[in-house]
């Protein structure tokens, strides 16, 4: 089989290392990937949301199978527009198309899915430029902290958290008047804050029936103890250890059910990764967001857990035949600790040279996030550079592999957390 993966991050690495594995695959590429994809497949230079160009390169290549990374392209309509392509058409594409992936592209969407399904979530209001008098009043029957989302793709910008009601309004006005989030914040979601602790839950889905993923728990601040700017993730642990047999039953019937269930009843189709944002308060799982696509770093840990192949776990998907797969999971825990370059999540440079991951001992798996080869050399190419994966009895041991390793290559400025787990 040859397959295209779209996307350059530590995600896509990951992928392309399981399917390298697989005896199904013949040849792998990755559009536009990293340096370490570079290793174990083909990277092409195309941009994710090239649709004529990945149609060039899926005929010159008669490419049988797409895995979709990222949401961006899922959002602009990727797989309807191989649905529609006559020269396309039997191509597998693993992502939703584009009316189910508006769950991640429509906060308000979302939303809406969730009452009209039942599903829990913090209650909400969504307001445009029009009901800015609405808002405040809303806002002010509202106890702080004040919950504010753009409605629409933000690179995971667009939540606001705020914990003055002044300035929550003023927020609230610069988001729909003035457009603080450009299009993605024409219409702005209200929602009742939610206090209890997070984790991630990944369901692989054919339409007709699903698999459900390890559960994962990401560190999404910069600084230790949770403090500072939101980055796309400085780490990752599965399994999650507060979530025992109950808590995952919960989930399982009160959540994954009813939104496989609300998919079908609403008529939209979906062959493809959903990864589901929870909040746990007083021991019930509440839906925080839907994502369309596979988390990052969250698939730094998740994928390597998942002992069946994944090119035939992913070919039973797009032909509706998940209900034969038996679905194996390693019983250890993984962790991946980010290395990020310095300044991240504000400013920072990239072409930073990363010596010595020759050195990195087997006990870890190396997932290059933001990097570039040029010249045989590794060089960094954006603010996460390379995530460490290891394995162990509990997330204690496997940490302790994945800080040994970091110190063995390094790039200038390079910084990652420490203190992954402490909340556990
Ligand atoms: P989202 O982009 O919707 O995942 O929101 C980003 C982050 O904001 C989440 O990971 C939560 O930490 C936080 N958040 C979002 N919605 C709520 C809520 N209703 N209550 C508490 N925290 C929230
Ligand atoms: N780690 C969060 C995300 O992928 O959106």
């Amino acid at each position: 089989m040859n397959i295209l993966i779209l996307g350059s991050g530590g995600r896509e690495h990951t992928l392309a290392w399981k399917i390298n594995q697989s005896p199904k695959l013949t040849n792998l590429f990755v559009a536009p990937g990293n340096a370490g994809t570079a290793e174990i497949a083909t990277n092409v230079d195309l941009k994710v949301n090239d649709f004529d160009g990945i149609k060039a390169l899926v005929i010159s290549e008669t490419i049988d199978l797409v895995i979709v990374g990222p949401e961006d392209p899922l959002v602009n309509g990727v797989h309807d527009f191989f649905l529609q392509d006559p020269q396309l058409v039997k191509v597998k594409v693993i992502g939703p198309q584009k009316a189910a992936a508006t769950l991640e592209g429509s906060k308000e969407f979302a939303k809406e899915f969730m009452f009209r399904h039942q599903i829990p979530t913090a209650s909400y209001e969504s307001f445009k430029a029009t009901d800015l008098e609405k808002g405040y009043s809303f806002l002010e029957g509202l106890k702080p902290p004040y919950v504010l989302k753009a409605d629409g793709l933000a690179a995971g910008k667009g939540v606001l958290i705020l914990n003055d009601l002044e300035e929550a309004k003023e927020e609230f006005k610069q988001m729909l008047v003035e457009e603080k989030f450009g299009e993605a914040s024409t219409t702005v979601v209200i929602e009742e804050f939610l206090d209890g602790i997070e984790l991630s839950c990944f369901v692989l889905t054919d339409g007709k029936s699903y698999k459900v993923l390890p559960t994962a728990k990401d560190y999404k601040r910069i600084g230790e103890g949770d403090t500072g700017l939101n980055t796309g993730g400085m780490g990752a642990i599965s399994p999650v250890p507060f979530a025992d047999k109950t808590f995952l039953n919960k989930i399982q019937t009160r959540i994954i059910e009813p939104t496989i269930q609300g998919l079908k009843k609403d008529n939209l189709p979906y062959v493809g990764f959903i990864f589901i944002g929870l909040i746990k308060v007083n021991e019930n799982p509440y839906v925080i967001e839907y994502n369309v696509r596979l988390g990052d770093p969250e698939t730094e840990v998740v994928i390597p857990r998942i002992k069946n192949d994944l090119v035939e776990l992913f070919e039973a998907t797009a032909n509706q035949e998940l209900d034969t797969i038996n679905l194996e999971i390693d019983d250890r825990t993984a962790t991946t600790v980010m290395t990020v370059s310095g300044g991240y999540p504000e400013t920072y440079e990239k072409g930073i040279e990363i010596t010595g991951l020759e050195n990195v001992a087997s006990t870890s798996v190396i997932y290059h996030a933001g990097t570039k080869l040029k010249a045989g050399k590794v060089f960094t190419n954006g603010g996460r550079v390379i995530a460490v994966t290891s394995f162990g009895k509990d997330h204690d041991e496997a940490l302790k592999t994945s800080y040994e390793n970091i110190q063995k290559f390094h790039f200038d400025k390079m910084y990652y957390r420490k203190d992954l787990g402490f909340d556990l």
